[in-house]
């Protein structure tokens, strides 16, 4: 008897499961346009680029691939930040200082990509360049994501509007050649990035525009 459901049941059932699907759903869209996930998505794509670095043996032939990936995705997120992050949230913040900072990083940052682009992949300075790279934007992240992005949430601007601007350009940026050496965002081989990245916001947001 209990197995049996009149149709009333059911279509109650059915509209109890889709109310409580669609928050969440709601959520996710949401967070798909917020800047700082966005952001985050970026930083976090290349924090894996430095650990397979890490993991990477002297010598190893697909070295200078993935540190030519990591410099593009740097440069792209760099410039998004500048263009467009930084300006529209210095009129809200009041530490500005924090944002002088981050700026100067992005400076020493962008100078040590450039060493990297004149060096040789056999050079040992290559490796131990790219190295401290790798420290100097972890710790310049670490701030970010730590001091800037809580204030930017506290000042309660509208993210989603900055996170659809960033992504425009970031398209605009992809499309004009400049970056996407393999057409991918940042000029990322597709097959290897792992299924779980390749699915990630970022590839889909930039794919629908
Ligand atoms: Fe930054
Ligand atoms: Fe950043």
């Amino acid at each position: 008897m209990a197995s049996k459901r009149t149709p009333r049941t059911t279509s109650v059932r059915r509209k109890a499961h889709a109310t409580k699907r669609s928050p969440a759903r709601a959520a996710r869209t949401a967070r798909r346009a917020d800047v700082l996930a966005i952001l985050k998505d970026d930083h976090d794509r290349v924090k894996k680029l430095f650990r397979r670095f890490e993991r990477m043996k002297d010598g190893n032939a697909q070295m200078s691939q993935l540190v030519e990936q990591a410099c593009r995705e740097l440069e792209i997120h760099a410039m998004l930040e500048e263009e467009i992050f930084y300006p529209r949230i210095r009129e809200r913040m009041k530490e500005s200082e924090l944002l002088e900072e981050a700026e100067v990083e992005h400076e020493s940052a962008k100078h040590l990509i450039q060493q990297l682009k004149r060096l040789d992949a056999d050079d040992p300075k290559y490796a131990a360049t790219f190295s401290v790279l790798a420290e100097y934007v972890q710790h310049h992240v670490r701030e970010e994501e730590n001091e800037i992005f809580p204030r930017v949430r506290r000042a309660r601007m509208d993210l989603v509007a900055m996170g659809e601007e960033l992504q425009a350009r970031r398209k605009e940026l992809l499309e004009s050649g400049e970056f996407a050496a393999t057409g991918m965002p940042g000029g990322m081989e597709r097959e290897s990035i792992p299924r779980r990245d390749r699915d990630a916001t970022h590839y889909r947001d930039v794919a629908r525009h």
